[in-house]
């Protein structure tokens, strides 16, 4: 077991700040003497190395661990700012690094590892040899059948299978920029976001399985290609992976010319080598499309240098990958997170990882213990909602498997000390050292973290920020917020980092006002120190320097550690004739964090029923995808809005979160606070509880 020592000053008495934030100061758990003893970071001269005195070139040593077609000239340009550049002159091609240059040594070794959901299918290994030859050949696919060439953009929409590094890999072998559209969303989800990239191929798959049942995946393709036409935009190239040999899952015809099976073709390729095209370091390498405080996602924007140094060096560092680890990140590949550490970072350094198709509890609570014992597993990456869910289904079920991780992730939002607990004691049975990583899709790679080797791990908090990453809180009035106040306030990075988005795609306004305009004194300044990032998180520093982020404080909702805009689902909402005004609105959920809550007012004349709720649902869920899906729909008489006619979207979080509504004086309309909480909680209830701080934050700026 890890030792465990109490924190020297324990706190006694708590703090009202501290009541705000409900948070109690939790003991410090120390790392495995095994686990110090193999680690690839042991050494603390890091935080030295790394500290102010050092910026920008100690970013070098995340660089150097891969290999340049040409050296960068100079490692951070701030001519244009918050337009950085990183490892300028440098020349460098992401598929090389991930795959050829470790053929040398590795040819013969898995780089990944695919677990079909059906537990009667085999699982494939793909060696890094195997890896080669596939991506060169349908490298070559894109180049002379697609004609695609540097800087073209592909969107992709496929599962967790092989052929989706493989393309990706494909993409950036050639310098084609892609963008992967995560697998769950839904065919307008991925048609709305190839028309903004102007992606004139997509590809897909035609299905998949998910929870026992496969899927008609290609299907979507249809919906994708409609709604990039219907926003001006023609897709004329649909590339269909088949999931089975010989096997068709998806009951849409085929359109002639346009859509193709990847197999049908690729033979032409066969053997075929294409010289991976070595692309400037500030060349893009790929787009994610994330939900921000607007309507519309925006795709985030990530260079090919900085960023594959930055997810290699955290990878080495933070994740402790070996070559020798068999690394498994449950995340899926069309989140920011299986990009930056199922694909590019374990793959630069040559690691094995794996990739898991399906649901995690199927068919039964055992199945991702008896993967991880299978496979040997000794580094596990997941979401406090896939820990949430995995206690939830099987309290006991780790211990009977006989797997040992070495190391485990949790990533995406924020978890709860006893949850935490689980997944020390149980999952990594007390010898696995933790890592709560905090980040999000705009930052390439972790932002905050311990040092798995070097902190102590405190559950609840993420940690001091990474080497060469420094965070701050800055309060409402721009004021920085001291360590040990107990005083939340706005998480901010002082400085660039390689891993930082370029831009959002085509919206360099927006990248600015979204980011930067919030804490920028002087726009004309051409020092970093000027331009600190707003990650719209809240979040309170304590006096150890350990970071507890507390969730959004914006309008975004973060489902099971996905952003969904408000707004976006508001949008969908509308589109039903009988819907006047529609707010959307996180609640707490048990194993999810938080997921949507829909209030809709209807068009006069119309009669509340079932069918329009119905409706609602289905809407959400062909517009977004299911993980949209509200936990209800509530139809009210009228919305609370202020007298400028604004709606408040605080007040009914407070409902739905049955906590105060605070000061409701200055509404237009204040008698229906009372009947919308009637018709949601019922006569009796009386809120008490005071809220999470991000639910008491939701919609301040309104
Ligand atoms: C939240 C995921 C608490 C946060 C990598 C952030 C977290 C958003 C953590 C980004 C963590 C991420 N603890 N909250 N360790 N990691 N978050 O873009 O609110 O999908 O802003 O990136 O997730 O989500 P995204």
């Amino acid at each position: 077991m890890a030792e465990i020592r109490p924190k020297p000053q324990a706190v006694s008495e708590a703090t009202e700040a501290q009541i705000a934030v409900h948070w109690r100061e939790e003991e410090y758990y120390y790392p495995h003497a095994k686990f110090v003893g193999q680690a690839n970071l042991t050494d603390p001269s890091i935080i030295e190395r790394f500290s102010e005195k050092n910026y920008p070139e100690c970013f070098r040593e995340y660089a150097d661990l891969l290999t340049w077609d040409k050296y960068w000239d100079k490692t951070l340009d701030t001519s244009d700012p918050p337009f950085w550049k990183w490892f300028v002159g440098g020349k460098i091609n992401a598929s090389y690094n991930c795959v050829d240059r470790h053929l040398d040594k590795y040819k013969n070794k898995a780089a990944l590892i695919f677990v079909p959901e059906p537990e009667s299918e085999a699982t494939i290994s793909v060696t890094y040899r195997e890896l080669y030859v596939r991506v060169n050949e349908f490298a070559a696919l894109l180049r002379d059948y697609c004609g695609l060439k540097a800087g073209d953009r592909v969107t992709i929409h496929m599962p967790m299978v092989p052929e989706l590094p493989i393309t990706m890999l494909a993409c950036a072998r050639l310098g084609v920029i892609h963008s992967v559209v995560f697998g769950g969303f839904s065919g307008e989800a991925c048609g709305m976001r190839a028309a903004d990239s102007q992606s004139h191929v997509l590809i897909t798959m035609d299905g998949y399985y998910r929870n026992g049942k496969m899927l008609d995946h290609k299907a979507g393709a249809d919906i994708a290609l409609e709604t990039a036409k219907k926003e001006g935009h023609v897709v004329n190239k649909v590339l269909v992976w088949r999931r089975h040999q010989g096997k068709n899952a998806s009951a849409t015809p085929f359109v002639k010319d346009r859509d193709v099976w990847v197999d049908e073709i690729l033979p032409k390729y066969a053997g075929t080598i294409v010289p991976p095209v070595p692309m400037d370091a500030e060349a893009p390498l790929f787009l994610m499309y994330t939900s921000g405080s607007t309507g519309k996602p925006k795709g985030c924007q990530h260079r090919t240098g900085g960023y594959l140094s930055y997810v290699a060096g955290t990878s080495k560092y933070i994740q402790d990958i070996h070559p020798t680890d068999v690394y498994w990140c449950m995340a899926d590949i069309g989140w920011i997170t299986g990009h930056s550490y199922i694909v590019y970072g374990p793959l630069a350094l040559a690691a094995t990882s794996v990739l898991y198709e399906g649901v995690p509890t199927y068919p039964d609570a055992g199945r991702v213990w008896r993967i991880a014992e299978r496979l040997d597993v000794n580094i596990f990456h997941t979401s406090p909602t896939a820990i949430r869910m995995l206690r939830k289904s099987g309290h006991d079920e780790p211990t009977k498997y006989k797997y040992h991780f070495k190391h485990m992730t949790t990533v995406g939002e924020p978890i709860e000390p006893e949850v935490w607990r689980w997944y020390h004691d149980v999952v990594g049975k007390g010898e696995a050292v933790i890592v709560d990583t905090w980040w999000q899709t705009e930052n390439g790679g972790f932002l905050c973290s311990t040092k798995p080797a070097i902190d102590p791990m405190k559950p609840g908090s993420a940690g001091p920020g990474m080497p060469g990453i420094y965070p701050v809180i800055i309060d409402e009035n721009g004021q920085e917020v001291s360590a040990g106040s107990n005083k939340a306030g706005n998480i901010c990075i002082k400085n660039p980092w390689p891993g930082i988005m370029q831009t959002i795609w085509g919206d360099r306004d927006r990248f600015v006002t979204q980011y930067y305009a919030k804490y920028c004194k002087d726009r004309n300044s051409k020092r970093w120190q000027d331009w600190p990032y707003f990650a719209a998180d809240g979040a309170v520093l304590a006096a150890d320097g350990y970071f507890r982020i507390l969730g959004r404080v914006d309008d975004v909702i973060n489902v099971a550690g996905h952003r969904l805009g408000t707004k976006e689902i508001e949008s969908a909402c509308l589109t039903v004739p009988e819907v006047a005004e529609a707010a959307v609105v996180p609640v707490v959920d048990e194993i999810k964090g938080r997921v949507p809550e829909v209030y809709i007012a209807l068009q006069p004349g119309i009669q509340p029923s079932q069918e329009i709720i119905d409706k609602v649902n289905k809407v959400i869920e062909t517009m977004i995808g299911k993980i949209a899906r509200p936990k209800h729909v509530h139809i009210v008489p009228d919305m609370p809005k202020t007298r400028s006619g604004k709606l408040m979207r605080r007040i009914l979080a407070a409902i739905s979160n049955n906590m105060k509504t605070g000061d409701i004086t200055t509404l237009a309309n204040p008698d229906v606070v009372e009947k919308v909480r009637e018709l949601v909680q019922g006569k009796e209830t009386v809120a008490v509880a005071d809220g999470p701080e991000d639910l008491k934050r939701f919609g301040t700026e309104e």
